[in-house]
C-alpha cells in the first residue's frame, strides 16, 4: 500500500471538522495538522485527534516540506489567496466549493497547479453523493428519457452569512449538481433575489438556467424558510425523478409517468395520452458522501489522476455563478454564460 499523503486542513470552523474526521479515519492520508486562525477553535483538538499538531499561520503549513496536501475549509474570500499560496509551495490543494470569487482567479489556480503538476480539487460534495450518482446513471442510461427541466429546492432557516449571499453560499451545490447530471453548460442565466437581513447580501435567490435542447433548470436557494428542503425534481420525456436529500428511507423515486403525443402532428390531429406507472425506490447505498470525496482527492494525489470535481469544474460553477450575479445586480435580465 501506497504511503499515507500528509495532509492539513485549514480551517476548523462548521465544515472543517467534517473533514478532520473523514481525513482522520482515512488510512490513504496521515492528518498532520489542523490550523485554523482563530486559536479558540483549535482547543479540542488533542482531545478528539490525538498526534495532530495545530497551528495558527496557513502560510507556516505551506513552508512546511512535510506537508504533501492540503484541505483548505476557510470563507470563501479566503479561498484564492490560500489556494494560490498552497499551490505555490507544491502542495495538492483541496478547497471547499466555490473554488473562488470569479472565473478568472479560478483560472489562475488551474494555470498554477498545472504548472506545478499538483492536483487541484474542488469539494463539490454532491459529486460524490450515492443519490446523485444514481440519477446521472438513470440521465446516461436514458432510462428517464429526454431530460425536459430540472428544480432544485435548497432552503432552511439559519446559517445566515455575512460575507457573500445566499448565492455563493448555497446554490453551488445545486449548480454543480445540474453541470454534473447534464454534462452541459448553461446557455444563459437569470435570477432574482431579495435581500431583508444584511444590506447587499440576498437572503433569497430564484435562478433560471437555460440549457442546450431546451433543458430548463431553476433553483431556490435560501436560508431564510421556516424549514429544511433539500429538492430536487427531474422532469424526462419518459420518467420523472424526485430526490430528497432529507427523506432518510426514499431518497429517490422513480416515477413511471409521462405524458406522449399519439396522432398525426402534421395535420394538428393527435392527442395527449398521459402514462401513470409504478414508483419505484432504488436501493442506494449510502456512504458519506464526503468521505467518498475525500478518498477520491487522496487517490488522485497518490496517481496522479484527474479528479471528478477538478479546477475546471470549480471554474464552471463559478462562470455560471458569476453569470447569476451580473443577473441578480440587474433586476433578473437574462445573461449568457459562455463556456467559461
Ligand atoms: N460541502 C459542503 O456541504 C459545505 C458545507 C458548509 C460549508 N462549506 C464550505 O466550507 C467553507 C467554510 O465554511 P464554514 O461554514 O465552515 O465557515 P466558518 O466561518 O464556520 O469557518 C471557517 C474557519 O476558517 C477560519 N479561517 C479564516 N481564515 C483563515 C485563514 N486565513 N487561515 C486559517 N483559518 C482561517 C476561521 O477562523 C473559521 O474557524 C466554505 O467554503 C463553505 O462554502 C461546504
Amino acid at each position: 500500500m501506497a504511503e499515507p499523503v500528509s495532509t492539513a486542513l485549514i480551517g476548523y470552523g462548521y465544515w472543517g471538522p467534517n473533514l478532520a474526521r473523514n481525513l482522520y479515519q482515512n488510512k490513504a492520508a496521515r492528518l498532520s495538522v489542523i490550523c485554523d486562525s482563530a486559536a479558540d477553535r483549535l482547543a479540542d483538538i488533542s482531545r478528539l485527534y490525538p498526534g495532530v499538531r495545530t497551528a495558527n499561520d496557513a502560510a507556516a503549513v505551506f513552508a512546511d516540506p512535510a506537508i504533501e496536501a492540503v484541505v483548505i475549509s476557510t470563507p470563501v474570500r479566503t479561498h484564492y489567496a490560500l489556494c494560490k499560496a498552497a499551490l505555490t509551495q507544491g502542495k495538492h490543494v483541496l478547497v471547499e466549493k466555490p473554488i473562488a470569487l470569479s472565473s478568472a482567479e479560478a483560472g489562475d489556480l488551474i494555470a498554477l497547479a498545472a504548472q506545478n503538476g499538483r492536483t487541484l480539487m474542488v469539494g463539490h460534495t454532491f459529486e460524490y453523493n450515492p443519490a446523485v450518482l444514481k440519477i446521472k446513471d438513470l440521465v446516461d442510461k436514458d432510462e428517464i428519457g429526454q431530460v425536459y427541466y430540472v428544480y432544485s429546492n435548497r432552503v432552511n432557516l439559519g446559517r445566515v452569512q455575512r460575507d457573500v449571499n445566499v448565492l455563493w453560499s448555497i446554490a453551488p451545490h445545486d449548480i454543480s449538481i445540474l453541470l454534473y447530471l447534464l454534462g452541459a453548460m448553461p446557455l444563459e442565466v437569470s435570477a432574482r433575489g431579495a435581500t431583508y437581513l444584511s444590506e447587499g447580501i440576498e437572503d433569497v435567490v430564484f435562478v433560471t438556467l437555460v440549457f442546450p435542447n431546451n433543458v430548463l433548470a431553476h433553483v431556490h436557494a435560501s436560508w431564510l424558510d421556516p424549514g429544511k428542503v433539500r429538492r430536487m425534481t427531474v422532469v424526462g420525456s419518459r420518467k420523472m425523478v424526485v430526490y430528497d436529500d432529507v427523506d432518510s428511507e426514499a431518497k429517490i423515486k422513480i416515477y413511471d409517468k409521462g405524458v406522449y403525443r399519439k396522432g398525426d402532428p402534421i395535420y394538428g390531429e393527435f392527442q395527449f395520452r398521459l402514462h401513470s406507472g409504478d414508483i419505484y425506490i432504488p436501493k442506494i447505498d449510502m456512504s458519506e458522501p464526503l468521505q467518498v470525496e475525500c478518498a477520491h482527492f487522496l487517490e488522485c494525489v497518490r496517481t496522479g489522476q484527474r479528479p471528478r470535481s477538478d479546477g475546471e469544474s470549480g471554474r464552471r460553477v463559478v462562470r455560471v455563478l458569476e453569470a447569476a450575479q451580473e443577473s441578480l445586480d440587474q433586476g433578473g435580465v437574462p445573461v449568457r454564460v459562455g463556456e467559461g
